[in-house]
This record gives C-alpha cells, structure tokens and sequence, in this order.
C-alpha cells in the first residue's frame, strides 16, 4: 500500500504548513486540496457562473490542471469563501475526487490535506490526523498572515469569516469536516508551529512503526 498520510482539520488550524512539513520529512510530494477548491471556485467567479450551479461547475472543476495552482488569487478572502461554497455541491466534489485519487495512488505515496482525506479520499491510509485550533487562535494567526501580505483587516471579520466557514464546512451533507474514527488529534491552540510539526512527525512515525 502506498504511504498516503491525509491531513484534515478546520481553516487556519495549521494543517497546510504541517502537511508541507509532513512531506518534507518523508520526502513524498504533497497536494492541497483546499487549493482544488478554490481553483473551481475562482474559475466560476471569473465565468460568472453561480456557485450552486452543478451543471455549469462540474466541466470547471473536470479540466483543472494540477500543475497550476500557484494564483496568488486564490488565496484571497473571495475564493476562500467561494470555495467552502463550491465545496457543498456533490458534482465538484465528485470531479475533484478522481485527481486526488489519483494523486494518493502514486507508487511512492503522498501527503493530502484537506477536510475529507482521512473519510473519504484516502480511508486506508495508514496515518490520519485531524488538526485543529480554537477558533479565536485560529482568526488570530489568519489576521497575522493577511496582515503580513500587508492587507488591512479587522480582527472581529476575521473571526466571523472562520466561524462562517467551520460552520459550512461541518454542516454540508456531502463529505462534512468531520475527524475520521481512526485519526490522531492534533491540537494546536497552545503551540507553536515549530511544535505543532514534531509533534505531528511523531504521530505520525509512531503509526507507521519502524518502517520509516
Ligand atoms: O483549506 P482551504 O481553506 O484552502 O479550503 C477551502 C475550502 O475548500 C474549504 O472551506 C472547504 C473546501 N474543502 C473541502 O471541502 N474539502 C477538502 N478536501 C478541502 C477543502
């Protein structure tokens, strides 16, 4: 079985910067699926297509090329809530399953993270964690990164965003962010994010036993 490790949690929990850390450590390649998301939703508000329009999203969400998720457009405010929007319809998630799947499946194995990995994407693989924070750490840490990418914003907004997205993300019927039975908790409220990788690193080499 391929060494698949799928990373899952709530936005601004910290799980892209340990997936990536993840990956490097293992040397196996990494995708963010969030990204995927957003490239969809990013493509729909540039073609002025609705974000419910199932007909309309699937052929966006089919002919995304992984290789081109570096816009810095998508990491804006607009596509994140734009995606959690996407991210509800079944016919995105179903286009979008077929290249993650394919991605997992790459002989040396890879690092995913996401809000399904763990339940739906890969449930077999053999290391899952759910990362999470509380949400005014979290706002917190959005608000420092948009700050530093020097934009003006408003810690109260912030917040409201995060609580907005969890909730979405959580209550949608397709595929919910919801921990996988078998998946390590990693709560990263009280560390730091140099803290919140060793300690990922050693959950997850614990699960994987001596082979790595
Ligand atoms: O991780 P992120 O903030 O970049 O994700 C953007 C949105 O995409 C998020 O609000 C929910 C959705 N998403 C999803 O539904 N399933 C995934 N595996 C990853 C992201």
């Amino acid at each position: 079985m391929p060494l698949v490790i799928a990373v899952d949690g709530p936005a601004a929990s910290g799980k892209g910067t340990i997936a990536r850390a993840l990956a490097r450590h293992f040397g196996l390649p990494h995708l963010d699926t969030g990204a995927l998301y957003r490239a969809v939703a990013l493509a729909a508000l540039r073609a002025g297509v609705g974000l419910e329009d199932a007909r309309a999203l699937a052929p966006l969400a089919a002919a995304l090329d992984l290789a081109r998720l570096d816009d810095p457009a998508l990491r804006d405010r607009a596509a994140a809530e734009a995606a959690s929007r996407v991210s509800a319809v079944p016919e995105v998630r179903a286009a979008l399953f077929r290249l993650q799947r394919a991605f997992a499946a790459q002989p040396r194995g890879a690092v995913l993270d996401g809000r399904d990995i763990g339940t739906v994407i890969a449930p077999d693989a053999p290391a899952k964690l759910f990362v999470t924070a509380a949400p005014e750490v979290r706002a917190g840490r959005r608000a420092a990164e948009l700050r530093a990418a020097g934009l003006d914003v408003d810690d109260g907004e912030v917040l409201a965003d995060i609580l907005a997205r969890d909730r979405r993300d959580s209550e949608r019927a397709a595929a919910p962010l919801v921990r996988a039975a078998d998946a390590d908790l990693l709560d990263t409220t009280d560390l730091d994010i140099d803290a919140a990788v060793r300690r990922a690193i050693e959950l997850v080499s614990a699960r994987l036993g001596q082979s790595f």
